[in-house]
């Protein structure tokens, strides 16, 4: 009898009809019927149910951790011809819960794949989510397939991102009975955060929000001063190369001069602008002493100009910008370009197999101008973002907001605050006005798109962010939901309800990828150029003790 009794009790909670605002959805091909061009191909439906996991795996080279713990969902993989000789790939997650809202995930580097892991969030936020594989099979830093390609150059540029918003938009009304989407956001972090801005300049219409991280959006002059950068520091075998053992000595020699600056000693470089660093410190004094019996541990003046090299804006000799250096409290990431005995396959892949289309390019004839000017005059395959006037985005009430971490080294900083006053100049307006529709978060002790050597509270729900903590993460992992932790849900906020975003609390953890570890501090991100002040007695590792200002 108790036993029966438990029975019915157990069914009674089991049966509680859960709340779907579409009771009639079905995952089969049929019901995407119509809804795409002869060019697109639906190559699998798949129904995931709660708590499931799914992606390409293995065969997804770029992206082969599939995330788990997901919401009920239908999983459609399309395959599109780009051209007679072209294709591209993306996928598309439908949360049985739906909001009514679509995202759009970027990708990140020269990376051929879907970015399943990414996508994860977006159904626990209730959006349909889309991502494409950019038209090639890769990782991030191959660009063999760019050769004699100009047609997987284009996919990559622009024209994959932009088919799988419209054609993801059009599968998505499509399952859900021709209900309108209400809204549509982005988020995307490197090239991610270029694939996000490229769609808003040229198809305003994409987006009604987009947040964009650490962007590599001026592919003409940027990939190829990636290839400056290292060379700056080649050959290995010349004086004035730097090791990674030199360029921790540097690391540390920054926070020793600049943590201060911002007014608080705690070994992260807030204000790296306001730093008047001194290399006098790094000097060897004593070549026969100090230098021989530990050459790691101080600079010889020609390895110093290194380091100068690799701070400094370049200008052209004709004195056309070219690009900016990186930020004072990068040197933890300098290993990825200026770390090998030729420059990274960012600079290097680009130049080569894009840009020069020769397998056989030498970089030791690399001259930085002259590539950029070439890169200007063939514009390679429009993935350049740098259309900085967005009035018909603006017009429509979207949104922008941009991040960017002050440690990162692989994508300068500073190229995203020149992006910023790019829009300021485009627009003739104040800086003030522009806030209306664009802000932008500098995020100190954050590398490139996540993570901090230095304990600085960096996650915001970032692209990339919640997949690097594990496969099963959504937003900020113990601040799910959070729009005051999630920069994502503050920018939906200002989008659909007006709300600025002022501040950002970003949170870290005691060992930077685990969030088992436990919360080491927050602090709040502040709209620049404001930023975070300490109010000088609480407790400096709540958020609660800062504001914002200036
Ligand atoms: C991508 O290429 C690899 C070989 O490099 C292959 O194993 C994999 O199946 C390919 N993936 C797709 C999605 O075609
Ligand atoms: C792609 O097709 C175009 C037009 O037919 C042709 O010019 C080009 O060489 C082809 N590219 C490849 C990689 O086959
Ligand atoms: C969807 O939007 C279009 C264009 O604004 C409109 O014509 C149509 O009636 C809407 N459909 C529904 C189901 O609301
Ligand atoms: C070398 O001398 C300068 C100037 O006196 C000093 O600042 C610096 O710390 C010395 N370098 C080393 C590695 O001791
Ligand atoms: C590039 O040129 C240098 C000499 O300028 C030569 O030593 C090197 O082998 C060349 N590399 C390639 C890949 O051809
Ligand atoms: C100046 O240099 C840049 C970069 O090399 C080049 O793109 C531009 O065309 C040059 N301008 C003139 C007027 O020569
Ligand atoms: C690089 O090319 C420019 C012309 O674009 C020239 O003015 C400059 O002298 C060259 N630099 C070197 C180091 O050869
Ligand atoms: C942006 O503009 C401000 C104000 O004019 C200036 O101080 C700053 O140096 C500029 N930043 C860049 C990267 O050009
Ligand atoms: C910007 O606006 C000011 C005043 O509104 C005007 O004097 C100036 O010519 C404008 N500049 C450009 C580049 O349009
Ligand atoms: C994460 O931190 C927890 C708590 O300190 C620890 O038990 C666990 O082993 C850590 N996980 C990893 C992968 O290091």
């Amino acid at each position: 009898m108790t036993r029966y009794m438990v029975t019915i009790a157990v069914a009674a909670i089991l049966f509680v009809p859960p709340v779907i605002a579409f009771p009639s959805l079905s995952c089969n091909p049929w019901s995407f019927a119509g809804a795409l061009p002869s060019e697109a191909t639906i190559e699998t439906v798949t129904a995931v149910p709660e708590g499931g996991s799914f992606g390409g795996g293995a065969d997804d080279v770029a992206y082969p951790v599939n995330p788990t713990g997901l919401p009920a969902l239908c999983a459609v993989i399309v395959k599109v011809q780009s051209s007679a000789n072209s294709s591209y790939r993306f996928g598309l997650f439908l949360p049985t819960a739906w909001n009514g809202k679509f995202l759009t995930i970027g990708n990140g580097g020269f990376s051929g794949g879907i970015n399943w892991l990414d996508m994860g969030p977006g159904p626990h936020y209730g959006m349909a989510t889309v991502s494409t594989d950019m038209g090639h099979n890769s990782t991030a830093e191959i660009t063999a397939w760019a050769l004699d390609n100009p047609e997987a150059r284009t996919d990559w540029g622009w024209r994959a991102t932009h088919g799988s918003v419209i054609l993801g938009k059009q599968l998505t009304q499509a399952y859900y009975g021709g209900t309108n989407i209400t809204y549509s956001f982005y988020n995307g972090c490197s090239t991610g955060g270029r694939q996000g801005l490229r769609e808003l300049q040229e198809f305003p219409d994409s987006f009604d929000g987009a947040l964009i991280g650490a962007p590599a959006w001026w592919t003409t002059h940027l990939n190829s001063y990636l290839t400056q950068l290292g060379i700056y520091n080649l050959p290995v075998t010349d004086p004035k190369h730097i090791s990674t053992a030199h360029m921790a000595v540097i690391a540390d020699e920054v926070v020793r001069q600049c943590d201060g600056v911002d007014g608080l000693i705690d070994g992260i470089v807030s204000s790296p602008e306001l730093c008047a660093f001194s290399f006098t410190p790094l000097l060897c004094n004593d070549t026969t002493d100090t230098q021989t019996t530990n050459p790691d541990s101080c600079l010889n003046p020609a390895q110093v100009q290194t380091a100068k090299n690799v701070y400094s804006d370049v200008y052209s000799p004709n004195g056309t910008f070219l690009y900016n250096g990186l930020t004072l409290s990068s040197e933890d990431q300098w290993f990825i370009l200026l770390g090998g005995p030729q420059p990274s396959p960012f600079g290097l892949g680009y130049d080569r197999d894009f840009l020069y289309n020769n397998q056989a390019w030498n970089w030791t004839d690399f001259n930085l101008s002259r590539t950029i000017a070439l890169a200007e005059t063939t514009h390679p395959y429009g993935a350049t973002a740098a259309h900085f006037d967005i009035s018909a985005f603006k017009q429509r009430g979207a949104k922008l907001l941009l991040y960017h971490g002050l440690a990162d080294g692989l994508v300068p900083t500073r190229g995203s605050e020149y992006y910023y006053n790019e829009t300021i100049a485009a627009f003739n307006v104040s800086r003030a006005a522009v806030a209306d529709f664009f802000r932008m978060f500098l995020v100190p002790g954050m590398q490139h798109c996540w993570s901090t050597p230095v304990g600085a509270p960096w996650n915001i729900g970032g692209s990339f962010q919640a997949g690097v903590m594990g496969p099963g993460y959504w937003s900020v992992p113990g601040f799910e939901g959070s729009k005051r932790h999630d920069a994502l849900l503050a920018l939906v906020d200002w989008v659909e309800r007006g709300e600025a975003v002022e501040s950002i609390v970003a949170t870290a953890w005691r060992s930077p990828l685990n969030a088992s570890s436990g919360v080491l501090r927050q602090r709040p991100l502040c709209a620049w150029p404001a930023k975070a002040v300490w109010d000088g007695f609480g407790d400096e590792d709540e958020a609660a003790s800062w504001r914002c200002a200036g």
